[in-house]
């Protein structure tokens, strides 16, 4: 088989599949043993993402073990903030932590000019993991959407409710608006440089869509994920790469989301497949979107709720299994094992 055969770069064409391509979202992490046998030689997770040879490693892990249908880079969202010297580091138990976080408008002004090649460690994993792969497997790369990489940069880190942002945004909204229009730049050259290095496809991550409602999200988000995808479709290097969208509840809903034109939409899990389908049947794939938590339950009920999510899309051309968010640690790796298998077996 080539490359342009596999299952999942032709249901990214909206061609109708014999059995779903599958992917996990967080398929590399800290549910693997093996993975938590690297990470536990490196003291700081990014210092782990800058070693080209360990990611590829960590890359191949969960294809060696499940066989899957895609691979994604690894790497995380976050190093293009770390690009723009906000001094990014993950804390144990704390998630990301920002040491220079954008605090006020003279952050903004005194943001350096990116350097597409400060990340030239996640363009050589790219390379590694393209070489190390079966020849018919596609590698997926990614980015966080402008909003996202602007909420973690402006809060310092996570936070439940974002409201140092939403008040800076308030406050701000031409500053922020710079600010989104140089990360969605810095984002477009970032994933160009990635399709370079042998890339397949895209995954734009919008994780914190949900913080704002319909009218913000058009001009906080929606905007900048759209000039990203048009930069992408008029650029001859990115122009015929598949771009994903996940974007984590979006207020305005898929009918707004759909509106960027990604060639797939990736639903959380708390998103209705059936509106879902009837809104973006004929244009645009669908990934997704087992809720992650159900992986905890016994076989049977895992299975069950397969079966009903693939019923639900038999007839729907350009269809890819995968989870409504990401595996989480607690998620014992028999379970996705049973759960691949049952997709290839129903
Ligand atoms: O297989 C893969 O998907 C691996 C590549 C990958 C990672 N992060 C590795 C990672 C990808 C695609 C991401 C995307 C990412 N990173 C997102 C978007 C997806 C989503 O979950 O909504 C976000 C929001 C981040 C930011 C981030 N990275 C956070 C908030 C955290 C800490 C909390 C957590 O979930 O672990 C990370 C760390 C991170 N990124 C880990 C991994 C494997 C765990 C780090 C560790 O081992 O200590």
């Amino acid at each position: 088989m080539t490359l342009d055969q596999s299952l999942f770069l032709r249901a990214l064409k909206k061609e109708p599949q014999p059995t779903p391509p599958i992917w996990y979202m967080r398929q590399a992490g800290r549910y693997l043993p093996e993975y938590r046998a690297v990470r536990s030689k490196f003291k700081n997770f990014l210092d782990m993402c800058k070693d080209p040879d360990v990611c590829c490693e960590l890359a191949l892990q969960p294809i060696n073990r499940f066989n899957l249908d895609a691979s994604i880079l690894f790497s995380d969202i976050l190093t293009i903030p770390d690009a723009f010297n906000l001094g990014v580091e993950f804390k144990e138990g704390e998630g990301p932590v920002f040491n220079n976080p954008i605090r006020n408008i003279d952050a903004i002004n005194n943001l350096p000019t990116f350097n597409a090649q400060d990340l030239s460690y996640v363009y050589k994993c790219v390379s590694n993991i393209k070489r190390a792969l079966p020849a018919d497997l596609p590698l997926i790369g990614f980015c966080g959407s402008p909003w996202t990489l602007a909420a973690y940069s402006i809060e310092g880190g996570s936070s439940k409710d974002f409201l140092f942002t939403k008040n800076f945004i308030g406050e701000n909204p031409q500053k922020t608006q710079e600010l989104l229009s140089l990360y969605t730049n810095a984002c477009f050259e970032y994933l160009r440089e990635q399709v370079i290095a042998g890339i397949d496809a895209i995954q734009i991550f919008d994780s914190w869509a949900g913080l704002l409602n319909k009218e913000d999200y058009e001009i906080y988000s929606l905007y900048y994920i759209n000039d990203l995808v048009r930069q992408l479709k008029e650029d001859s290097i990115t122009a015929n790469i598949p771009v994903i969208l996940f974007a984590r509840q979006p207020q305005g809903g898929i009918e707004q989301l759909s509106v960027c034109k990604p060639d797939c939409i990736s639903l959380y899990w708390d998103e209705s497949i059936d509106n879902s389908i009837d809104i973006l049947k004929g244009k645009i794939a669908i990934q997704g979107s087992l809720n992650p938590q159900i992986l905890k339950e016994d076989n049977s009920i895992i299975y069950d709720e397969v079966k009903s999510m693939l019923n639900k899309f038999s007839n729907y051309p350009g269809y890819i299994f995968n989870l409504g968010h990401g595996l989480t640690p607690d998620i014992d790796p028999d379970k996705v094992k049973f759960l691949t298998d049952t997709i290839r077996e129903l």
